[in-house]
């Protein structure tokens, strides 16, 4: 986009981690901000650390995975701010269950926030977007949007869906004033690993350890974040191992995603559920079935 300032951004995960810092860095450039969250206490944590003059900040508590809830949200923005320039779907959840310990009920909560809660954000504000003279979607995929990795079934079928949904949508919008950026996180040091639902509570606290020391800080995430807005940038892969692992894939398809996956099980030692009990998990399957 040609300018932030004077814009305005409707922003969902905003009460922490990337969108915490994406509105922060926002509010620096004098976009206007809808915020939005399930986490009202977060949300308003978050807005009061934007500057207190010359910007309109609103905030919106619901849970993006709320079709109704979505679908009503524009006419709620219009109103505190006339027009939305600007769409940031990044509200984002995850559980670390292999598939054979994951429970329907978990698969859907991720595929309902991760998924729907792009494709309603989507539905809900193109309307505005393509009424505004300039406009831009971010759509938050990851990594795991490009990369299989066990204990992230449910995650990787909502982030892989919101990379194609994206590619096909910017292909929709080529040529018209809306643009449309696919982001690829790698690690970002945020809350998402310490929220995970999880059947694995020492895998889980392996990988926020490791979240914590190693990971990006959000603010160098955000910062990527609008320099791919300012430039109309298609696709953004954040960190060395995004790079990486995009690249791995591209050139071995499936070679590639193992090498990838066995290096990250390794250095994050990301819990494998099902690998690490798989000889306890095929007996018991047996034994059921027989
Ligand atoms: N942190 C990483 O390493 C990483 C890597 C790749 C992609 N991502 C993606 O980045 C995005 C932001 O996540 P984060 O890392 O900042 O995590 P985070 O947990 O710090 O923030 C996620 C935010 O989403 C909100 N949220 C969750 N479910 C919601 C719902 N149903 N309705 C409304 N809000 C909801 C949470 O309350 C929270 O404020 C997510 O889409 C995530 O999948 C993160």
């Amino acid at each position: 986009m040609k300018t932030l300032r004077d814009r305005t951004a409707v922003l969902t995960g905003a009460a922490s981690g990337i969108g915490r810092a994406t509105a922060l860095a926002l509010a620096a450039r004098g976009c206007h901000l809808a915020l939005v969250d399930r986490d009202a206490a977060g949300l308003a944590q978050t807005a009061s650390l934007l500057p207190a003059a010359g910007l309109r900040v609103s905030q919106h508590v619901l849970d993006v995975s709320d079709r109704a809830a979505m679908l009503a949200l524009p006419a709620t923005v219009k109103a505190a701010h006339g027009a939305v320039h600007l769409l940031i779907n990044n509200a984002g959840v995850t559980t670390t269950h292999s598939f054979h310990e994951q429970s329907l009920e978990d698969f859907e909560w991720v595929l309902g926030v991760n998924l729907w809660g792009v494709v309603y954000g989507t539905k809900a504000f193109l309307p505005l977007l393509l009424a505004a003279d300039e406009a831009h979607i971010v759509n938050i995929s990851s990594i795991f949007g490009i990369v299989g990795i066990p204990s992230q079934t449910s995650y990787c079928a909502s982030k892989f869906a919101v990379r194609g949904f994206s590619e096909a949508l910017a292909e929709e919008l080529a040529g018209t004033h809306v643009g449309l950026t696919v982001v690829h996180p790698g690690g970002i040091a945020t809350n998402i690993a310490a929220n995970a639902r999880s059947a694995d509570e020492a895998g889980k606290a392996r990988m926020v350890r490791f979240f914590e020391k190693h990971a990006l800080p959000p603010e160098a995430a955000a910062a990527q974040i609008l320099r791919a807005i300012d430039r109309k940038q298609p696709r953004l892969l954040i960190t060395r191992e995004a790079v990486l692992g995009d690249l791995f894939k591209r050139l071995l398809p499936t070679w590639g995603n193992r090498r990838f996956v066995q290096t990250l099980v390794k250095v994050m030692r990301m819990g494998n559920t099902l690998q690490e009990t798989q000889e306890a998990a095929i007996a018991a399957a047996r034994a059921e079935q027989a």
